[in-house]
C-alpha cells in the first residue's frame, strides 16, 4: 500500500452531528464553540480527526444538507471566526478536520437556484436540471416524485431529496468549476479532508434510468480531487459501490479520486427496509466485512470501519434489540470492527454505548425523511403501527443530544434542546459511564490506544479462524512477528477453542483470562497478544 494510504490507516475519525453535540450559548442547539469545548475529551478518547456534518449556511430543511452558501457558516452554529478557531484548536492538538461536502444538490434558497429559476438564458440557467416535463418516474429519497414544477421558470427541476434540495447539473462545466472553488476555499482555511455526501449521484444515468453512477461520474470526482493542490486531502465518499470494480474505480490511489468510501453492505444486512424491524445476523455482518477487507487488501484499497452514522438507528440497538447487555454488546462490537484494518469512524455517543431513542408521538420527530415517510405508511397501516416503524428506522434515533451528564438536558444545554433528550439520560451519559466499572468509554479508550500502538492492528495481515457457521468471530492480525488474537462472541454462550496458542490478555470486557480457549459469555470479547 502506498505511503499516503498507509498513513490514513492511523486515522480514527469521530463523527459530530453539530446540532446535537454541545450547545455553548444556551439556545438549545449545538454549535462550533461547543465542539471546541470538547476537543480535549476527544483527544483523551483517542481520536485524531473529526468529521463535522454540514455547518454551512442553510435553511435547515434537511439539517444542513440543504446548503444556501458553501462558503459561510450557519447562524445557529456560529461564525467563520469560530470555524477558523476550531481548525487551529484541532491542529494544535494534532487533530484533523474533515468537512462534510455536499456536491449533489443545493438548497433552493441558494443564490444559484434563485438566479437559475428566473429565466432560461442567464448565467445560472443551466446550473440545475430543468425540463418542460418530468423526464422519468424517479422518486425523491424523502417520498414523492423527484420532479417539482417551478412557477417562476415554468419548468420542472430535479430533486433527489427534499423539494428544497435541487440537484446540480454537473454536465455544466461552470458547476464543476464552482465546486472546485468550494473545495479550494476550505483547503485555504486549513481543512484536511472531506466526507462527500452522495457523491455517486453527481452524474445521472438517464439511459439506465437511475439517478446515480452516471457515465461521467469518475470524470467529475477526478476533476475535484485529482488536482495536484488537493493531493494531500483525505476524502471519503458516501457511495453504494456494490462490487470491487466500482470500489477500485472510486478509490484506487493511482486514479486520483477518493481515498476511501463508506461501504454500506454490512449496514444493510438482513434489512428489507429501514423502517421494518429486523435484527441483523452478526454472522452475515462478519462475513460481509471479512469479504470487503480481503478484497481491499488484494487491491491495495483503503477500507472504512464503521457501524453508525447520523442516518441510521444505532447499530447496537439493532443488534441487541435493546438487550440488557448494553456494555458487553457495545464493547464487543467495538472489538469486532476497530481491530481490523481500515480507517476507523466512530459516531458521537457510540463510545458511551448510547442506544436508539424512542419518541411517543410523530410531533416529536424533526427529520424530514421520517415525517414524510410516516404519511406514506399511514396509507397502509394504523397510526400506532406507522409510529412503531418510524421509531425503529428514523434518523432522529441517533440525532438526539449527546449526554454528558445525568442532568435534565444531559449537560448538552442549559435549556430545552431542539429535539428531546434521550429517555435513558440518567443511565446513558458520560458521567455515569465513567463512574461505572463497566465503562464503554474506557474500553474504547484502551482499544484505541492498543490500535495506535500496534503495527499488527494498523496494517498487519488478517487470518480468520472462525468458520461461517460459528456464532462468534475469531481473527488474528499479524505484522513483523507481532500477533494479535481477537475473540468476539455473539449473542449466545459459546465454547471457543483455539488450538496451539498461548496468549497474554491485552483487553477484555468480561473477565481476566489466562487461557485463550474456553466458554465465552454472550457478547464477551477478549484480545490477546500471542507468544
Ligand atoms: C446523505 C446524508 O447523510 C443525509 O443525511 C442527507 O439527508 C442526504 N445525503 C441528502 O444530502
Amino acid at each position: 500500500m502506498n505511503k499516503k494510504y498507509q498513513n490514513f490507516l492511523k486515522m480514527v475519525i469521530y463523527q459530530i452531528y453539530p446540532r446535537s453535540f454541545r450547545d455553548s450559548n444556551g439556545d438549545g442547539i449545538g454549535d462550533i464553540n461547543g465542539v471546541i469545548e470538547k476537543l480535549d475529551y476527544l483527544k483523551e478518547l483517542g481520536v485524531n480527526a473529526i468529521w463535522m456534518c454540514p455547518c454551512y449556511k442553510s435553511p435547515n430543511d434537511d439539517n444542513g444538507y440543504d446548503i444556501s452558501d458553501y462558503c459561510d457558516i450557519m447562524d445557529e452554529f456560529g461564525t467563520m471566526e469560530d470555524i477558523k478557531r476550531l481548525i487551529s484548536e484541532l491542529h494544535s492538538r494534532e487533530m484533523k478536520l474533515i468537512m462534510d461536502f455536499v456536491p449533489n444538490h443545493t438548497s433552493t434558497s441558494h443564490k444559484w437556484f434563485q438566479e437559475s429559476r428566473k429565466s432560461k438564458d442567464n448565467p445560472y440557467s443551466d446550473y440545475y436540471y430543468w425540463f418542460d416535463e418530468p423526464q422519468n418516474d424517479w422518486e425523491s429519497a424523502f417520498s414523492g416524485s423527484a420532479w417539482e414544477y417551478d412557477e417562476m421558470r415554468g419548468q420542472y427541476y430535479l430533486h433527489s431529496y427534499a423539494v428544497s434540495q435541487a440537484d446540480l447539473n454537473w454536465d455544466n462545466p461552470a458547476v464543476v468549476k464552482e465546486m472546485q472553488g468550494v473545495i479550494d476555499f476550505w483547503i485555504n482555511l486549513g481543512v484536511d479532508g472531506f466526507r462527500c455526501d452522495v457523491i455517486d449521484q453527481i452524474s445521472k444515468d438517464w439511459e439506465q434510468n437511475q439517478n446515480m453512477f452516471g457515465p461521467r461520474l469518475h470524470e467529475y470526482i477526478h476533476a475535484l480531487f485529482g488536482r495536484e493542490e488537493v493531493a494531500h486531502l483525505f476524502t471519503i465518499g458516501e457511495c453504494w459501490c456494490q462490487d470491487i470494480e466500482e470500489l477500485y474505480k472510486h478509490t484506487a490511489f493511482e486514479r486520483g479520486e477518493l481515498s476511501t468510501v463508506f461501504q454500506f453492505n454490512h449496514m444493510e444486512c438482513g434489512r428489507e427496509s429501514k423502517f421494518v424491524p429486523k435484527t441483523p445476523d452478526l454472522r452475515e455482518v462478519r462475513d460481509i466485512v471479512i469479504d470487503w477487507e480481503t478484497l481491499c487488501e488484494e487491491h491495495n484499497l483503503l477500507y472504512t470501519l464503521f457501524t453508525d452514522n447520523h442516518d441510521q438507528p444505532q447499530f447496537l440497538s439493532r443488534v441487541t434489540g435493546y438487550s440488557k447487555l448494553r456494555y458487553e454488546a457495545a464493547t464487543m462490537l467495538a472489538a469486532m470492527f476497530y481491530l481490523l484494518k481500515g480507517v476507523s469512524v466512530i459516531y458521537q455517543g457510540q463510545e458511551l454505548g448510547m442506544t436508539a431513542a424512542h419518541y411517543d408521538a410523530i410531533e416529536d420527530f424533526d427529520d424530514i425523511e421520517s415525517i414524510n415517510y410516516y404519511q406514506e405508511l399511514l396509507k397502509t397501516m394504523s397510526p400506532k403501527e406507522a409510529l412503531e416503524g418510524i421509531n425503529f428506522g428514523s434518523r432522529d434515533n441517533t440525532r438526539h443530544p449527546m449526554c454528558w451528564d445525568d442532568s435534565e438536558y444531559g449537560g448538552f444545554s442549559d435549556v430545552k434542546p431542539w429535539i428531546a433528550v434521550h429517555s435513558e439520560v440518567k443511565t446513558q451519559n458520560l458521567k455515569t459511564d465513567l463512574a461505572s466499572e463497566k465503562s464503554v468509554f474506557r474500553f474504547y479508550q484502551k482499544l484505541l490506544k492498543l490500535r495506535a500502538s500496534s503495527d499488527a492492528i494498523l496494517s498487519g495481515s488478517l487470518q480468520v479462524l472462525s468458520k461461517k457457521e460459528d456464532r462468534f468471530f475469531v481473527y488474528v492480525r499479524e505484522a513483523d512477528g507481532e500477533k494479535i488474537l481477537v475473540i468476539c462472541n455473539f449473542e449466545e454462550p459459546s465454547e471457543i477453542l483455539v488450538e496451539d496458542v498461548i496468549g497474554t490478555l491485552l483487553l477484555s470486557n468480561y473477565r481476566e483470562r489466562k487461557e485463550v480457549s474456553g466458554l465465552y459469555a454472550p457478547y464477551e470479547t477478549a484480545v490477546f497478544e500471542l507468544k
